[in-house]
């Protein structure tokens, strides 16, 4: 049986794929309603860092004039290995096994789809990364927060993620500055004030002021939510610049929580592996407790979309028949997946 996370990542493909078919139909509410986790900080805050730190790979496009201007969905798929390769949805058939040409892709297609004006688009780009490295895990990197007087909406990403009832907000705010000042902190805030569904990452906290430390806000004295803080310790630039590894960065990481008096007693609950564990473990579990409201979605879709073949006639409706075709399967995945969990409940197994 196929795992959760990986059916959600198929469903909010063919969302897209069929998204052109129409303003009016119930794919993008569908999509918006699908459990995922965005990232959201300030810039240079450490969201690209960890990002690639979750994954094991840089990838990223870098550098402070390059921000996200198209939402990238990214879909880590866990693969026994030992290779490691990344596909676009936009390139079918077309493995990347070299991630620095991901990076120029990733550029590239965002180019395309906001003609170079700089101008910010909300068609997302698909990429999938399948790894021995990675936990099964999606997570949406979204425009529109940079201070920078860009075109758009300065604050979009805070209706964004209100019309995302079922995502998981991943606030990524830097230990060298107060958290009263975060960004992260602050969009949390706006759409979600008791902290329910934001997961809290203190990067750079290697960077912090002799004589200080991140304890308190590590252990939630600074800012409350309702999930354990993260700290991570991404590379600084001059390990970006020398190239050094994300493996062996990682494994710096856990040396580091481990080695400083202050943070022994938390090493076990920091780190980008913990982070990705701890993501993973909730998006699965959020995706469990939504299954009846998609599929009532998914059926509503259907139906729409079913309705709007007929009146389009046979030549398109060949294609985009293939591709409701593979919603109505996955619907029926989630249903078999619900009756397996509702059984294991009934007999004492597992909660939903
Ligand atoms: P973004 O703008 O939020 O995507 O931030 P980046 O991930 O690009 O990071 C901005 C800069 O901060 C880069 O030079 C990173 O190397 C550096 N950086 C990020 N996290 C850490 C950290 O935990 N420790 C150190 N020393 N540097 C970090
Ligand atoms: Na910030
Ligand atoms: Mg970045």
């Amino acid at each position: 049986m196929e795992n959760l996370i990986s059916l959600v990542n198929k469903l909010q493909r063919a969302c897209t794929a069929l998204g052109d078919h129409g303003e009016e139909n119930a794919l993008p509410t569908l999509w918006d309603s699908l459990p995922a986790i965005a990232v959201v900080g300030g810039q240079s805050s450490g969201k690209s860092s960890v990002l690639e730190s979750v994954v094991g790979k840089d990838f990223l496009p870098r550098g402070s004039v390059i921000v996200t201007r198209r939402p990238l969905v990214l879909q880590l798929n866990r693969i026994d290995g030992p290779g490691e390769y990344a596909e676009f949805m936009h390139l079918k058939n077309k493995r990347f096994t070299d991630f620095a040409l991901v990076r120029k892709e990733i550029a590239d297609e965002t180019d395309r789809g906001t003609s170079r004006t700089k101008q910010i688009s909300t068609v997302p780009i698909y990429l999938s990364i399948y790894s021995p490295n990675v936990v099964n895990l999606t997570l949406i990197d979204l425009p529109g927060l940079t201070k920078v007087a860009i075109e758009g909406q300065p604050d979009s990403i805070v209706h964004e993620i209100e019309n995302m009832p079922n995502c998981i907000i991943l606030a990524i705010s830097p230990a060298n500055q107060d958290l009263a000042t975060s960004d992260a902190i602050k969009i949390s805030r706006e759409v979600d004030l008791k902290g329910e569904r934001t997961f809290g990452v203190l990067t750079k906290i290697d960077l912090m002021d002799k004589g200080t430390d991140a304890v308190d806000m590590l252990e939630g004295r600074s800012y409350r939510l309702q999930y354990p803080w993260i700290g991570v310790v991404n590379r600084s630039q001059q390990d970006i610049n020398k190239n050094v590894d994300m493996i062996a960065a990682r494994i710096r990481e856990r040396e580091y929580f481990a080695s400083i008096p202050e943070y022994r007693h938390l090493a076990h609950k920091m780190g980008s592996e913990h982070l990705a564990k701890m993501l993973s473990k909730r998006l699965e579990s959020v995706i469990k407790s939504r299954i009846p409201g998609i599929q009532s979605l998914i059926a509503k879709a259907t139906a729409e979309l079913e309705t709007e073949l007929c009146r389009l006639g046979n030549p398109i409706a060949a294609d985009a028949g293939g591709k409701l075709y593979t919603i109505m399967e996955i619907c029926r995945m989630f249903d078999t997946i619900y009756k397996e969990h509702l059984d294991g409940a009934r007999s004492g197994g597992e909660k939903i």
